[in-house]
C-alpha cells in the first residue's frame, strides 16, 4: 500500500482517539482559541443534524461498475484544505471568479469547508444517490441555497466553461482516474480559463504524468498530509 494511503487510513481509524490527541495538542500548545472553534462547530453540527460523518462505500447501494474502483473514503481536514485554498487564492486571486468542483463530493463536507472562499460558483459530483441526497440536506441545515450536487460517474461529467478548480480526495483509482482526466482533456478547446486541480493524498499521481497538457504546480504538505497542485492551461495558451 502507498504511503498517502496509510496515512490517509491512520487518520481514518485513529477517529475519536486521534481527535482527543489533536485537542489535547492543541492545548498543549496554547491554541485554545483554534480548540474551541473545533468543539463549537463539531456542536453546531449535532444540534443542526448535520451528518458530515465517515462513510463506508461498501454498505451503499451503489449500481455502477466504477464502484469496485473506488478508494477508502477519508476524511477531509478543514486545515489541510485551507492551507491549500490560500495557497491556491494567492498565487491566482482572480481564481474566485469562477466555479469550484469537488469530484466526489460525499456528504459535502469538503464543499463546506470551501464555501467561505467566496468562490463564484460550488458544484459537487457524486455516483452515490444516498449520499448525495445527505449532502443536499446538509446544505438545506445550513442554509446554503447555491451548492449544486450533481448525482453522477465523475468519468462522464463534462467540467462546465466556468470551472477555475477541481478538487479530488483520491476518490478513485487509476483506471477511473484516467478515464476522468481523459474526460476533461476532451473539452480542452472550450474552457475559459486555465484550471486548477488539487490532488489530495495522491496516491496515483504518476496518472497525470501521461498527459503533457497538465503541467504539475506544486507539492502541498501539511503535517503529511499531501496534495499534488496541477495546471490545465487553456488550449489558446498552448498554440
Ligand atoms: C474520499 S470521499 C471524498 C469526500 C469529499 N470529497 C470530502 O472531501 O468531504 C470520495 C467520494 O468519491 C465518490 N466516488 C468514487 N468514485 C466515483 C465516481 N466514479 N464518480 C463519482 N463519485 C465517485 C465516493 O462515493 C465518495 O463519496
Amino acid at each position: 500500500m502507498k504511503k498517502e494511503q496509510v496515512v490517509l487510513m491512520e487518520n481514518n481509524q485513529k477517529g475519536i482517539k486521534h481527535t482527543l490527541e489533536t485537542i489535547l495538542d492543541l492545548i498543549k500548545k496554547g491554541d485554545i482559541k483554534i480548540t474551541l472553534q473545533k468543539i463549537y462547530k463539531n456542536l453546531y453540527y449535532k444540534i443542526k443534524g448535520i451528518d458530515f460523518s465517515m462513510q463506508s462505500l461498501k454498505e451503499l447501494d451503489i449500481q455502477n461498475p466504477h464502484k469496485a474502483h473506488a478508494t477508502i473514503c477519508g476524511s477531509s481536514s478543514q486545515e489541510t484544505m485551507e492551507n491549500i485554498l490560500d495557497t491556491i487564492c494567492k498565487l491566482h486571486p482572480s481564481i474566485r471568479q469562477g466555479l469550484f468542483v469537488d469530484i466526489g463530493s460525499g456528504k459535502g463536507r469538503l464543499l463546506h469547508t470551501a464555501y467561505k472562499y467566496g468562490f463564484e460558483r460550488y458544484l459537487g459530483v457524486e455516483f452515490s444517490e444516498q449520499l448525495a441526497t445527505i449532502s443536499k440536506e446538509n446544505f438545506k441545515k445550513l442554509n446554503i441555497f447555491d451548492v449544486e450536487i450533481l448525482t453522477m460517474d465523475a468519468t462522464t461529467f463534462i467540467p462546465p466553461k466556468d470551472t477555475r478548480v477541481l478538487y479530488l480526495l483520491n476518490p478513485f483509482d487509476d483506471v477511473v482516474l484516467t478515464k476522468f482526466l481523459k474526460q476533461v482533456l476532451k473539452y480542452h478547446h472550450f474552457y475559459q480559463h486555465d484550471i486548477y486541480i488539487i490532488y489530495r493524498a495522491p496516491v496515483f499521481k504518476e496518472v497525470f504524468e501521461k498527459f503533457n497538457t497538465i503541467k504539475h504546480l506544486k507539492t502541498v504538505d501539511f503535517h503529511r498530509d499531501i496534495s499534488e497542485i496541477y495546471l490545465l492551461i487553456q488550449q489558446e495558451k498552448i498554440k
